[in-house]
């Protein structure tokens, strides 16, 4: 089976960051999210994958190159403007051919395989299958209504539904898709959604099937769904200090400490993992942090938070917290004021000099 990784979207929820920066490479656990989505295909047995860019082309195709770091072979596809889910599936027909394929949203994390679901799609002889997962707020999602198992009804955002599925940006479909993303007309935010392109195959009498996860799954759309993810994936962190770490400062809990970074007078509590030749020092790392490489916090506090390649922080005197601070940011203080909470979301290079 054949995959497309949808990553053409422009990520406007997780601005300023993506005014310079792929949301789809947006590093979580300091690993761009879309790796966690070619690790996954790998692992449910796929080795063909289109990937659907647009804007970002260039950073995505860097990034990602042919994929056989990942025993891929990918292919991209250009969407010249971001006209929606399905314009991007649309677009895509003549790579996909005539087989069924699945569809991922490049930036969506979700811990369940794969593998079960593309073998339960050969065999359950449905046209479309979706991925949902029960969520508190459906309204900032696409929403499916089940009945006996099968799909319904489906909305985009609906302002009110009694159901909590959420449309997971996993899908896997037959050749019908391509009828439907062909047949649909432009939603409320002016985009061609795959939710409206499955509404019309449940409405033409084509057959629709949801496997609910049991597993998490994140959108990264927003900072705070940046933070959340990174919580996710550092709760099974497994331990691994290559860096240096002198007598005077504690590691405890699972830390990831990359070639080059150096550890002094600090104290750094996992599960948290910090990038290559990034400096700690007269510091503390909380949990659930992830530093990218280069990253200086020099006599700060920090926790719950990432913070992206080369950006410094320094005698910060409140604790961090709860934070997406983006690349080659400046963060640099006194310790001459009261403390208090601050909570940022700074874009690249930005420079907040309060010395
Ligand atoms: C898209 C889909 C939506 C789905 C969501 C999952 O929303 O349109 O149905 O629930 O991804 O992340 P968007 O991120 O475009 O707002």
């Amino acid at each position: 089976m054949k995959a497309l990784i949808l990553s053409g979207g422009t990520g406007t929820r997780l601005r300023p960051l993506t005014h310079t920066g792929a949301k789809q490479l947006m590093p979580i656990a300091n690993k761009p999210v879309l790796y966690y989505a070619l690790e996954t295909l790998r692992d449910a047995g796929i080795q063909e994958v289109g990937i659907v860019v647009g804007h970002t082309h260039k950073e995505i195709r860097s990034a990602v190159e042919d994929g056989q770091r990942w025993g891929l072979h990918v292919t991209y596809i250009v969407q010249d403007a971001p006209r929606g889910l399905a314009d991007a599936v649309r677009i895509a027909e003549t790579f996909i051919g005539h087989e069924p394929f699945l569809v991922y949203l490049g930036d969506n994390l979700i811990r369940e395989p794969l593998r079960e679901v593309v073998l339960q799609f050969a065999s359950m002889g449905s046209n479309a299958l979706i991925l949902l997962s029960s969520v508190p707020r459906p309204e900032q999602f696409g929403v499916a209504e089940l009945v006996d198992g099968q799909v319904v009804r489906l909305i985009e955002k609906p302002t009110v539904t009694d159901s909590n599925l959420a449309l997971v940006g996993v899908y896997v479909f037959d050749h019908t898709i391509f009828e439907a993303v062909k047949s649909i007309g432009l939603s409320w935010r002016r985009e061609y959604e795959i939710t409206d392109a499955i509404q019309y195959l449940v409405d033409h009498q084509y057959r629709v099937s949801a496997h609910v996860l049991t597993g998490w799954w994140k959108d990264t759309g927003t900072p705070h769904d940046v933070v959340e993810a990174n919580r996710l994936i550092l709760d099974s962190l497994e331990s691994s200090i290559t860096g240096l770490v002198d007598a005077d400062s504690s590691l405890s809990g699972s830390v990831v400490l990359e070639p080059g970074a150096q550890v002094i007078r600090s104290v750094v509590r996992g599960p948290a993992i910090i990038g290559r030749h990034a400096v700690i020092r007269d510091a503390y790392v909380g949990p659930f942090t992830a530093l990218g490489n280069t990253v200086q916090i020099i006599g700060s506090e920090i926790e719950n938070s990432v913070v992206l390649a080369g950006t410094r922080i320094e005698n910060v005197p409140v604790r961090i917290d709860g934070s997406l601070i983006g690349q080659d940011v400046l963060l640099l203080y006194n310790r001459d004021y009261r403390p208090h909470a601050w909570s940022f979301v700074l874009g690249d290079h930005s420079r907040a000099d309060f010395r």
